[in-house]
C-alpha cells in the first residue's frame, strides 16, 4: 500500500538481490526505518523483538530466515536447527509453523548445494501467495461493506471497528482486516474506521492509524474500552478483526481484547467478522481456549509506554509504581459462537468445522473415521 505516494510492502528483497529488507515496526509511527536482514539470527531477532509482527508477516519472515540460514550452512543439521530457532521466536501465530513446514518440505529432498536457492524461491512464492490471498479476502469483505452501505443514506459512511493491526504491516500487502477497507475506499464507498489503540503495545494507535492515514481512509483512534459504548449507540456497523490462529471449529485467537469486542458486538447485534488466510487455520486444534498456547510477554510492555516527547524525541516512560507486579497475555480466544463469519480467500464461512472443512476441501474430524 502507499506511504506518501510510494507503493510499499512490509518485506522485500534488497536491491543487492539476496538480502531481505523489512520496515522496522517498533519505530513507527514516528520514524520510518528499514532494516536489512542478512542472517538467520537477524531474522529471529526481527520476529522476536516485533520489528515484524502479525501472523502472515511472521510466516513470510521465517521463510526468508530459513533461506538466510541455508546460505550459511545448507546441511540437514543446520536446517533442523534453523527451524527450531525460528519456531521459538513467537508461539501463537500458526503461520510460522505453516511457512516453515512448507519450505522444509521443498528443501529436505534436495542436495545441500541446491537448498539456498530453492528456499529463496519458496519464500518468494509465500510472499506472492500472501498478497493474492489478502486481495481475495478484501474482495469478499468488500461485498459485505457494499451491502451495509446500500442500506444507508447516500454518502453516509459505513462505520467499521477494528482491533490491533491486521493491516498491510501485519501481512506482506493489503492486510487481512484492512483489505476490505482499502478496497471499499478505493471503490468509492465512504467508510470510517474506529481504531482501538490496543494496549499494551498500541499496534492500533501506532500502526493501523499510520496505515489508514497514509492511504487516505477516514478513521478515529479510540481507547480500547470505548467499543461497547459506540456499539450501544448504533455507531458501529461492522467489526473486522484479524486472527493469529483459528481452530478448525472456528474459535479465533487474536490480539488480547478481541474477545471483549466480540461479546459487546453480540450483545448489540453488530456483525463481528474475522478476516484470515487459510494458512492461519490450525486444523489440529478444535477448542481454542484449552488448546492454543498464549504468548506471555514482558512486564515492561504494560508498566511503561512509548511515545514522542514535546522535544520530538521518542521515549519510554513508566506509568505504574516501580516494581508493580504485572500480568501480560498477548492474545485471547473468541469462541466460534460469537463470530458472525470468517472472511477468507475462499469466501465467507460460518465459524464452524463443517463450514470450514467444506470451504477448504478437508474432511471433518468427526467424519474422518
Ligand atoms: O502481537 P502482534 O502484533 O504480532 O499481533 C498480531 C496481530 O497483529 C493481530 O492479532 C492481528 O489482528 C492478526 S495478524 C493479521
Amino acid at each position: 500500500m502507499n506511504v506518501d505516494g510510494v507503493a510499499y510492502r512490509s518485506i522485500w528483497v534488497n536491491e543487492d538481490g539476496w538480502s531481505v529488507d523489512i520496515i522496522d515496526q517498533t519505530r513507527l509511527p514516528h520514524i520510518f526505518a528499514v532494516n536489512n536482514l542478512q542472517t538467520l539470527e537477524q531474522a529471529c531477532t526481527a520476529i522476536h523483538d516485533m520489528q515484524v509482527r502479525g501472523a502472515p508477516l511472521i510466516g513470510a519472515t521465517a521463510a526468508y530466515g530459513l533461506y538466510l540460514a541455508m546460505r550459511d550452512d545448507p546441511s540437514d543439521a543446520a536446517l533442523q536447527g534453523a527451524c527450531k530457532r525460528l519456531l521459538a521466536t513467537r508461539p501463537t501465530a500458526v503461520n510460522l509453523h505453516w511457512a516453515l513446514a512448507r519450505v522444509t518440505e521443498v528443501l529436505l529432498p534436495l542436495a545441500p548445494a541446491e537448498r539456498s536457492s530453492a528456499a529463496f524461491i519458496e519464500a518468494d512464492k509465500i510472499i506472492a501467495l500472501d498478497i493474492e490471498t489478502n486481495h481475495a479476502i478484501g474482495a469478499h469483505g468488500l461485498e459485505l461493506i457494499r451491502q451495509i452501505a446500500a442500506a444507508k443514506a447516500p454518502g453516509e459512511a459505513v462505520n467499521i471497528l477494528t482491533h490491533c493491526n491486521a493491516g498491510w504491516l501485519a501481512t506482506v500487502d493489503w492486510g487481512t482486516a484492512t483489505a476490505p477497507m482499502y478496497q471499499a475506499h478505493d471503490a468509492g464507498i465512504p467508510i470510517h474506521v474506529w481504531v482501538d489503540e490496543t494496549r499494551p503495545r498500541n499496534q492500533g494507535a501506532s500502526l493501523t492509524t499510520w496505515e489508514l492515514g497514509h492511504h487516505g481512509i477516514a478513521h478515529s483512534l479510540i481507547v480500547d474500552n470505548l467499543g461497547g459504548h459506540l456499539m450501544q449507540h448504533g455507531m458501529v456497523d461492522l467489526c473486522l478483526v484479524g486472527s493469529d490462529r483459528t481452530t478448525r471449529s472456528g474459535d479465533v485467537c487474536n490480539k488480547i481484547g478481541t474477545y471483549l469486542k466480540a461479546l459487546a458486538a453480540k450483545d448489540n447485534n453488530v456483525p463481528f467478522y474475522v478476516c484470515l488466510p487459510g494458512s492461519t487455520i490450525d486444523w489440529t486444534s478444535s477448542d481454542g481456549v484449552s488448546e492454543i498456547p498464549i504468548e506471555r510477554r514482558a512486564d515492561s510492555e504494560v508498566s511503561t509506554i512509548s511515545g514522542k516527547l514535546d522535544n520530538g524525541q521518542v521515549a519510554n516512560v513508566a506509568i505504574a509504581p516501580d516494581a508493580t507486579p504485572v500480568t501480560n497475555y498477548a492474545f485471547d480466544v473468541t469462541p466460534a459462537r460469537l463470530v458472525t463469519g470468517l472472511i477468507t480467500e475462499r469466501g465467507v464461512f460460518e465459524a464452524s468445522e463443517t463450514s470450514l472443512a467444506r470451504g477448504f476441501g478437508r474432511q471433518c474430524s468427526d467424519s474422518a473415521g
